[in-house]
C-alpha cells in the first residue's frame, strides 16, 4: 500500500471504476421491460457522483480483510448496494415535494427528465434492488443477514428517511446545535456509517475492528454533511453539479446558518482528526480510511 497522494488518487479512481461496473451489472438493461423505468434507473445511478459510500465500503473491507475467498465479489455487492440506496435518496430528495431541485450530478434531475411518477418509482425500485444485490452475496448467510439489517436500519425511519423527515419539518426553524446534529447524523451519517460497517461485515471483521470502523464512520458521517452545508455556500453550481445556495434560499437550518462558516469549518477539521484517532487500532491497514477522511473534509465539490 502506498500512502502517497498519487497512490490514493489512483485507488479512488479504481474504486470508482469497480463500483461503476458492479452497478452497471446489477441494474436491469434498458431493453428490459418496462423500458422507461429501467432507463431512468440507469440515468439516476450511472456515470456520476463521487462514489464516496462505495469507497468507504472498499476501504473498510481492505482494512479488515484477511483475504478470504469471496471477499472481492461481496465487497463489490456491498459497495453497489450502499450506492443504490444513496442514488435513490438523491432522486427523492430532488423532487418538488422535497428540495425541488433541477440539477444533480451536472444533469437535469430524474423528475425533470422523466416526470415525477417515474422518479418516485425509480427510488422505490433502486431501494429494492439494493437489498436484492446484498442477498446474493457469496458469503456466509449469517453475515449477509447482518449486512441486510445494517443497511435497512440506515435507510429507514430511524436512519436516512427519518433524517429527511426531520429536515423537511425544520424548514424556517432555528434548530439548536444538538437538534441539527441529530438530524445530520440520521439523514447523511447513518448511510455513511453503514457503508463502512458493511465493508467490515462482509470480510468477517472482528468486533474490535468493527468498533474502530464505527467510531471512524460516525465522525466521517457527520463531517460529510457539515462539508455539504459549507459547500452549498462557498462553491458554485458548475463545480458542485447541483444548485448552490439552495439551503439559505429554502430556509434550511445548516451548520453554516447555525454556527457560521468559520465554526463549521473548525468542526469539520475536529471531526477529521477524530476519524483518524478512531482507526488507530487498525494500524497500517487504516491508511486508506485516513486518506478518505481527509478527502471527505477537504473536498471542493
Ligand atoms: C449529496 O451526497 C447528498 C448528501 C447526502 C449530502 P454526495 O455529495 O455524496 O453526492 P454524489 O453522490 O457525489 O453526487
Ligand atoms: C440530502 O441532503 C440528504 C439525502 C439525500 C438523504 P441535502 O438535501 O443537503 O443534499 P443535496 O445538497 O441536495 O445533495
Ligand atoms: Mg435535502
Ligand atoms: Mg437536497
Ligand atoms: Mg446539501
Amino acid at each position: 500500500m502506498t500512502g502517497s497522494r498519487d497512490g490514493f488518487s489512483s485507488w479512488m479512481s479504481a474504486c470508482g471504476e469497480r463500483a461503476e461496473f458492479a452497478l452497471a451489472r446489477a441494474l436491469p438493461q434498458e431493453g428490459v421491460l418496462p423500458h422507461t423505468l429501467h432507463r431512468a434507473m440507469r440515468y439516476a445511478v450511472l456515470g456520476g457522483g463521487k462514489r464516496v459510500r462505495p469507497m468507504l465500503t472498499y476501504a473498510a473491507g481492505e482494512a479488515c480483510s484477511s483475504g478470504g475467498a469471496g471477499g472481492d465479489a461481496a465487497l463489490d455487492a456491498a459497495a453497489a448496494a450502499v450506492e443504490l440506496i444513496h442514488a435513490y435518496s438523491l432522486v427523492h430528495d430532488d423532487m418538488p415535494c422535497m428540495d425541488d431541485d433541477v440539477l444533480r450530478r451536472g444533469r437535469p434531475t430524474v423528475h425533470v427528465e422523466f416526470g415525477e411518477a417515474t422518479a418516485l418509482l425509480v427510488g422505490d425500485a433502486l431501494q429494492a434492488l439494493a437489498f436484492d444485490v446484498l442477498a446474493a452475496m457469496p458469503i456466509a448467510p449469517g453475515l449477509t443477514v447482518q449486512a441486510v439489517q445494517a443497511l435497512a436500519a440506515a435507510a429507514g425511519s430511524q436512519g436516512m428517511a427519518g433524517g429527511q423527515a426531520i429536515d423537511l419539518a425544520s424548514v424556517g426553524k432555528p434548530l439548536s446545535r444538538e437538534e441539527l446534529e441529530a438530524m445530520h447524523r440520521l439523514k447523511t451519517g447513518a448511510l455513511l456509517r453503514a457503508s463502512a460497517a458493511l465493508g467490515g461485515i462482509v470480510v468477517g471483521a472482528s468486533s474490535a475492528q468493527r468498533a474502530a470502523l464505527d467510531g471512524y464512520a460516525q465522525a466521517v458521517g457527520l463531517a460529510f454533511q457539515v462539508v455539504d452545508d459549507i459547500l452549498d455556500v462557498t462553491a458554485d453550481s458548475a463545480r458542485l453539479g447541483k444548485t448552490a445556495g439552495k439551503d439559505a434560499a429554502a430556509e434550511k437550518p445548516t451548520y453554516v446558518s447555525i454556527l457560521g462558516l468559520e465554526e463549521a469549518r473548525a468542526l469539520a477539521e475536529r471531526l477529521r482528526l477524530a476519524a483518524h484517532e478512531a482507526i488507530a487500532p487498525l494500524g497500517a491497514g487504516g491508511a486508506r480510511l485516513a486518506a478518505l477522511a481527509d478527502f471527505i473534509v477537504l473536498r471542493d465539490r
